[in-house]
């Protein structure tokens, strides 16, 4: 239900937003890799595996990732069949790594509980791991035409400004909702959501919007009254708090000594230099000078007693509820550590094919300046 009456739509206005909005999107439609061309039809598999990638991520990220994940594993089944450890690996970069072992999952489900066809209702693929509402709704809408309302950022974005709701995020979001329901079309609910996404990443942008050229904006409020910099509002965000720690980034004879996080939890599954826990409060100190005595405290944490040397600097990554900053220490051994449940040892010019987070790439670099281009050659 729309709470504000005053500002619901007219059913005419209504209609209006959204054959304005498909005839431009017919002519200014973004070329991405996942979308049909015209006349052609979605491929489910892909309209999901993109809009999994595209969960936190931009379109300019994820482009190389799809197009690559496709290319190895062209169909459902064929990513159901592949090793997790393999997907890891290919999915490293892209952040949020939670998502890569649902999507895997969700591979398997669809290929052995639904004879490898995605359900074609949003009920239907919502509960799937890795597809909540937003998701289901999105695949429902671009894969299989069903009328369902898809709000992302951009949505938000342009709805707000479009009935210049004066709310601010995150509180706004249902009433948001509300207003995107009332305006998607009975048919080419898909493309409908796409050219809302597409306004909102190039006209209806959060700063300097080029109203001017928007296909909408004789229906826009915000335009109207001069308010759409303001909108959405946004509740003043939290500050971030800031863990530290130290990691050990351990060479011999052109290899590099690599440990899997657990299973779950923070970039579960994934490669790392072995280290402290980030709770271990000492990088702030760092940035003027760690005493010999912080550093000693260290040396028990390492892997191996060696001649450990600090690296100037800290290695710094923002995780969705924290940021991070870390010290590296970098040794080189002869010690034969015998790869086991602690670690292993990874060729250095084959790290770019390891499943390491960003955070631990940033890490690699700032110990061997030139592992930036070993990540290049991915
Ligand atoms: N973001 C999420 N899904 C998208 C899509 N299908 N097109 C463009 N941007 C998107």
């Amino acid at each position: 239900m729309v709470r504000n009456a005053k500002k619901a739509p007219e059913t005419k206005e209504k209609s209006a937003a959204a054959r304005k909005l498909l005839a431009w999107y017919d002519r200014h439609a973004r070329v991405l890799p996942w979308r049909a061309r015209k006349g052609e039809r979605a491929d489910p598999y892909a309209v999901w595996l993109s809009e999994i990638m595209l969960q936190q991520t931009t379109v300019v990220t994820v482009g190389p990732y799809f197009t690559g994940f496709l290319k190895r594993w062209p169909t459902v089944d064929a990513l159901a069949k592949a090793p997790q450890e393999e997907v890891m690996k290919a999915w490293a970069g892209l952040g949020y790594y939670a998502r890569a072992r649902n999507m895997h999952a969700c591979a398997r489900a669809v290929s052995s509980e639904h004879g490898g066809k995605f359900p074609d209702t949003a009920e239907g693929l919502i509960g799937l791991p890795g597809i909540g509402p937003y998701t289901a709704a999105a695949i429902a809408a671009i894969a299989f035409g069903r009328r369902a309302t898809v709000v992302d950022g951009n949505v938000e974005r342009v709805v707000a400004r479009l009935f210049d709701i004066e709310t601010p995020l995150p509180k706004a979001k249902s009433e948001i909702r509300e207003y995107a329901e009332t305006l998607t079309p009975e048919k080419r609910a898909g493309d409908f959501a796409q050219a809302m996404m597409d306004l909102g990443a190039t006209l209806c942008t959060p700063r300097n919007p080029a109203c001017n050229r928007c296909p909408i904006n004789g229906l826009c409020d915000a335009r109207a009254r001069g308010t759409e910099a303001l909108r959405p509002g946004r509740a003043p965000k939290k500050a971030k708090p800031t863990r530290t720690g130290a990691c050990f980034w351990l060479t011999r004879n052109g290899h590099v000594w690599l440990r899997r996080r657990p299973e779950k939890g923070l970039l579960g599954g994934m490669m790392e230099a072995p280290g402290t826990d980030w709770k271990t409060p000492l990088c702030h100190k760092t940035v003027k000078k760690l005493s010999q005595k912080d550093l000693e405290a260290l040396y028990p944490r390492a892997p191996v007693a060696a001649e450990w040397r600090l690296i100037p600097g800290l290695v710094t990554h923002s995780f969705t509820h924290f940021d991070l900053e870390l010290v590296v220490l970098a040794a080189a051994t002869r010690k034969k550590l015998v790869p086991g449940g602690d670690g292993r040892w990874v060729p250095l010019d084959e790290l770019h094919g390891e499943a390491l987070p960003t955070v631990m790439r940033k890490v690699a670099m700032h110990a061997m300046p030139e592992a930036g281009a070993l990540f290049a050659k991915r």
